[in-house]
């Protein structure tokens, strides 16, 4: 039986029982017509099955497995093939435990970086998190399994998580927060998606028309269904009007009965209710059919998360001193050296029955080991820093093992500050006093604030790097492996120069997104301050050259496709991979908009003196803003620049191209329309050059009495003019003044 003709054979309760979950975890069976109940679990990083009691808080026993890195690592690989490998894996794991739809990936974008679950998102850039996701979103579901992207939508903060409204304007909601989710949806065809616990602007997510039905099905075209996220749910059949198919978790306090007591007293329409369990039928029906049988290789797969875990750690500082060399004594100081902290706390916490530490993975090197500090603590330890600078001061390098403890990041907790542990910090600073070749090796999810950068010689950045990041970590220390992760965050200096500073994490139960568009090197390169490590930095144990920027055409309308290709070349002696970062630039615009956006990127492998040719295509999104007064995307035409660069602050190369907008924008003209505004009206325009070609002579007589630079102030003084003050200035009377607004609106 398809679904269509199951829903025609579904009582009204049976209809709204398949809305919500059996317990915390399946879905409702309805036996007399042969639907099975279906498995959901939480990941991403890995499969949180629980065969016990149930929790959305990572507190009760699941499955023990393996753990991958986490998102914030994933992202800086800048990988999809990193993704898709993870996505096979963890997609092989499902079907063995016999899940349906694995919880995941997180898509939001990384606002503040006190948000306590920024370990499991990947960017603050949309087309990262986008691309990351949308390839871990394939290769999962092209093992049967079903992703289910969430918190849609601007959940970016624990704080009032449940409770909260994000108040975001149009134009930064499309170009911001939604993209990424757009991409999982077009391009990763995701078959579900988890609505957040807050709201925005003023609906909660669960109930938001404008999210769940406007954009999600009929502007993005989404055919899958919707789940909230767990407890989420307000009102229960506002919540099936507005577009939202599951409730989860179920089980006793489900509210399958107030969709049927809604629907008897006409206050939701039945059609609603088809609709909602027509999509939760067809995720269940499509797991049944995808089911296979699957054995899974656990060994294999924690091979998978070192590799993994390799090809995102981000190499933030290097003097030289990296790669270590066997014959060197070195002093492995730190508890992280000996208990790496490889995961974040909450509903993506996954039982690892045990994980690899540096120590344990550099056995049998010339290596000696002081524990530094305590993680339970951020007080000084005397004892610890004096053991940690004896052992220092007998090695060729220290490598101090650092970061941001369990207590600092969690799911339900934003983080106080970007500081690490004191304790860590002066620890830091006594070794490097003693030992000139200090290097630290850095675990945390998110951005942190490192005040004895100078006084190091090289940092490398592990993220949590899933449960084998020990041994990941050794590969890369001693040059088994060459880094080639970049940042997927800014790394500002400090936390008080974060664009949402001000707004974080708000009050009263709302949270104004007032920067805007200017979210992370948006906001940063905009305003050219000094960062610790701008957006897309990494360093290798090689180097590299692009040339030969080019482009297949000159100029182009936004219908067209640009092809842009760059030769990248390894110019060093080791074998790495390099990161192609392609950023657009919008040279004049009469909106804001940030100095430049990433709009590709590539990663290459490149063994020494070899050249790769890599090739971009980019279309209208490429060179658009979203315009709110046509709500689309919107090209103004002009001069765009097409920039190769290593970050967002290192532009390698560059080539211009004329870009011509074939969109019309027209909008409602009123007195109050500046002739400014005017000139992006089709008509308008045709009227503006009309009457300042008949000024043309009195402004040559004023500029000449002002001087250079007065034509220009004068034409920006006429384009803040209301057409409304043309009468008062005796230019045209009311009467032709209302003819003209009727015409130019017609
Ligand atoms: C989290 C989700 C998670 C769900 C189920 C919620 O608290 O926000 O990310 O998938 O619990 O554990």
């Amino acid at each position: 039986m398809d679904t269509k003709e199951i829903l025609k054979n579904l009582t009204l309760e049976e209809k709204a029982a398949l809305c919500s979950g059996r317990d915390f975890w399946k879905t409702k069976a309805i036996d007399r017509l042969g639907i099975p109940s279906v498995m959901m679990c939480d990941g991403p990083h890995g499969l949180r099955k629980q065969e016990g009691e149930g929790d959305h808080l990572g507190i009760n026993e699941s499955i023990p497995t393996v753990c991958y890195p986490s998102a914030s690592a994933l992202a800086s690989s800048f990988d999809r093939e990193v993704m898709t490998k993870l996505g096979h894996a963890l997609g092989r794991e499902c079907q063995a435990e016999d899940v349906a739809m694995l919880l995941g990936p997180g898509m939001n974008i990384k606002r503040s970086p006190l948000c306590g679950r920024n370990f499991e998102y990947f960017s603050e850039d949309p087309k990262v998190a986008g691309e990351m996701g949308a390839a871990y979103i394939q290769a999962l579901q092209s093992e049967g399994i079903a992703a289910c992207v969430k918190h849609f939508a601007c959940n970016n903060q624990e704080t009032m998580r449940m409770t909260g409204d994000s108040r975001v304007d149009e134009r930064t909601l499309h170009e911001i927060y939604l993209p990424a989710f757009e991409t999982a949806v077009k391009k990763g065809k995701t078959r579900g998606i988890m609505s957040a616990y807050n709201g925005v602007n003023g609906s909660f997510c669960t109930e938001n028309k404008t999210l769940l039905t406007d954009i999600l099905r009929d502007k993005w075209g989404y055919e899958g269904f919707v789940v909230t996220d767990w407890g989420a749910i307000k009102d229960r059949a506002a919540s099936v009007a507005a577009g939202l198919d599951l409730e989860m978790p179920g089980g006793p306090n489900a509210t399958g009965e107030e969709l049927v007591k809604a629907v008897r007293e006409g206050k939701l329409s039945e059609e609603a209710l088809n609709r909602s369990a027509e999509n939760v039928l067809n995720f269940i029906l499509a797991s049944i059919a995808n089911k296979k049988t699957e054995t899974i290789d656990r060994d294999a797969c924690r091979a998978v998360s070192r590799e993994i875990s390799e090809e995102c750690a981000v190499l933030l500082k290097n003097n030289g001193v990296l790669p270590l060399k066997e014959e060197q004594k070195v002093a492995l100081i730190g508890e992280f050296a000996k208990t790496p902290r490889f995961q974040g706390g909450g509903s993506s916490h996954i039982n690892v029955p045990y994980s690899v530490s540096a120590l344990e993975a550099a056995e049998g090197k010339n290596i000696i080991f002081a524990q530094g500090y305590d993680t339970h603590s951020d007080t000084d330890s005397d004892k610890l820093i004096e053991e940690a600078v004896i052992a220092a001061e007998k090695a060729d390098v220290a490598v101090i093992f650092a970061g941001l403890p369990d207590a600092y990041e969690t799911e339900g907790a934003d983080r106080d500050h970007m500081r690490m542990p004191e304790n860590q910090n002066e620890l830091i600073r006594a070794v490097a006093k003693i030992n000139p070749n200090t290097v630290v090796v850095l675990h945390g999810g998110s951005v942190m604030e490192l005040p004895w950068l100078n006084e190091v010689s090289a940092v490398l950045l592990m993220h949590l790097g899933g449960d084998q990041v020990g041994a990941a970590t050794v590969d890369l220390l001693y040059g088994e492996k060459n880094p080639s992760g970049h940042l997927a965050e800014t790394w500002s200096v400090r936390l008080e120069d974060n664009p949402s500073y001000l707004n974080f994490p708000g009050e009263e139960g709302v949270v104004n997104y007032a920067e805007g568009i200017f979210v992370g090197y948006r906001y940063y390169d905009k305003k050219k301050m000094d960062v610790t490590f701008p957006f897309g930095y990494g360093l290798s144990y090689t180097t590299f050259a692009y040339e030969n920027l080019r482009v297949d055409k000159e100029s182009l309308t936004d219908q067209d496709t640009l092809i842009v290709t760059v030769d990248v070349k390894n110019t060093g002696d080791r074998t790495g991979k390099a990161l192609v970062q392609l950023y657009v630039r919008d040279v004049e615009s009469t909106v804001r908009r940030p100095v430049r956006e990433l709009r590709d990127f590539a990663k290459v492998e490149l063994a020494p003196g070899e050249m790769k040719t890599v090739s971009f295509a980019l279309d209208k999104r490429a060179f658009a803003y979203y315009e709110p007064k046509c709500k689309d995307w919107f090209v103004e035409s002009g001069e765009f620049a097409i920039e190769i660069g290593d970050s967002s602050r290192n532009i390698l190369a560059d080539r211009t191209v004329q870009v011509e907008g074939t969109t019309v924008l027209s909008f409602e003209i009123t007195a109050n329309t500046t002739i400014g505004q005017l000139m992006k009206h089709p008509k308008g325009s045709v009227f503006v050059r009309q009457m300042l070609g008949s000024r043309m002579v009195a402004h040559e007589d004023m500029s000449s009495s002002m001087g250079e630079g007065a034509e220009r102030m004068i034409q920006k003084m006429m384009f803040e003019t209301p057409i409304g003050s043309l009468v008062s200035y005796g230019r045209m009377s009311a009467e032709q003044l209302k003819s003209l607004i009727e015409q130019l609106n017609n």
